[in-house]
């Protein structure tokens, strides 16, 4: 099967076709026919190994397990199931993520995994995993959990006012659909061309942050999810409320220090603070897939797609990720 691999760490052009094995399903997993994955940061901090921190995990010299698929979004098709698996059958269209999707074929386990409902096309069901997940608990990390409520004859309780910084990326561009799902009103910051995008899924207000520094002005935010690791800690607290959330997914670019920075700060801030601070990492969580799943299900929440190329041009998707501009999910056609 075709398979796309990095036998050494570097940029997109380290990339390679192999031929690989056909994987057999464990205990618990699936083997699933690939027709759709996408592009995270994650994938090309992995193919960089920067920060160097992720060599600790990966192997310090090269990637390992050497010949390993990279990629983590899945949208595809079940080929055959692992003993114990009770959730999928052969055949079964499906959506999640795991380790080693850029290749025909995938293993992963039964948890990464939920049915693709039928209103959703495989391909922009391969844009969903991971930044649709880290959108949904990074906004339940600062305190968005469900939409309001009120009992009749009472009054509308406010609105959490929450602001979305990099809101039209492929995070952001979930953030901001699912955080009106959870009754917010939404301020979303991106840059002049894509301010109608933003509005166009929900965001009540928008700011241009090539024109409108968003830090200076007074504190309004219940909750701040920042997704482009652009701006000190200290300013974005200015404009939090006295009980609100940080949450920062996004960390500044950097091999060594500066993206371990951030999380540092924030969480020396929450010693010392009503405050919520909080760096934050997405889980697996079916649970949360299956959410994903309903909402998209209805129509509530698409998928934004920058762009969609096949997998013999995943050295550009990649690079279309990094440029740190996407417009949505870049997704690569298996
Ligand atoms: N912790 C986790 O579990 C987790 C999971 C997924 C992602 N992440 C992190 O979350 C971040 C966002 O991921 P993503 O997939 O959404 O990335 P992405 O698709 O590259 O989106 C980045 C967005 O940031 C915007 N942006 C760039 N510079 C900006 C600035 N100075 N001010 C405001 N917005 C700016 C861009 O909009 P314009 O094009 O308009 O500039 C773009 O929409 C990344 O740092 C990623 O590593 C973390």
């Amino acid at each position: 099967m075709k398979s796309i691999v990095a036998t050494t760490y570097g940029g997109p052009e380290v990339l390679r076709e192999v031929d690989a094995p056909t994987p057999a399903p464990a205990e618990g997993q699936v083997l699933v026919r690939v027709v759709a994955s996408s592009v995270n940061p994650l994938d090309w901090h992995e193919l960089r190994g920067t920060p160097y921190v992720v060599r600790i995990m990966r192997g310090l010299r090269a990637p390992r397990p050497s010949g390993q698929a990279m990629g983590s979004d899945v949208a595809g098709v079940i080929e055959s199931v692992g003993p114990g698996v009770a959730r999928f059958a052969v055949g079964d269209a499906v959506l999640g993520f795991g380790s080693g999707a850029w290749s025909q074929l995938m293993v992963v386990g039964e948890a990464g995994l939920v049915r693709r409902p039928a209103s959703l096309s495989a391909t922009d069901a391969g844009g969903v995993g991971v930044a649709a997940i880290t959108a949904l608990q990074g906004l339940r990390r600062g305190g968005l959990v469900a939409p309001l409520a009120w009992a009749e004859g009472e009054v509308e309780p406010m609105r959490p006012r929450v602001l979305i910084i990099g809101a039209s990326g492929g995070v952001g561009t979930f953030a901001v659909q699912i955080a009106k799902l959870l009754g917010a009103h939404v301020t979303a910051v991106t840059s002049t061309r894509n301010l109608e995008l933003v509005a166009r899924l929900g965001a009540d207000d928008v700011i241009d942050y090539t024109t409108t520094e968003v830090t200076r002005g007074l504190p309004r935010f219940d909750l701040i999810f920042e997704l482009a690791g652009a701006r000190r800690v200290g300013d974005l607290a200015r404009i939090l409320t006295s009980t609100g959330a940080l949450v920062a997914c996004g960390a500044p670019r950097g091999q060594w220090l500066a993206p371990l920075a951030a999380p540092a700060v924030l969480a020396l801030r929450s010693l010392f603070s009503r405050r919520t601070y909080a760096s934050f990492l997405a889980k697996r969580d079916t649970a949360d897939l299956q959410q994903l799943a309903e909402w998209l299900e209805t129509g509530a929440l698409r998928v934004v797609v920058d762009d969609v190329l096949p997998i013999d041009r995943i050295a550009d998707a990649v690079a279309r990720s990094e440029s740190g501009h996407a417009r949505g999910k870049v997704i690569v056609a298996l």
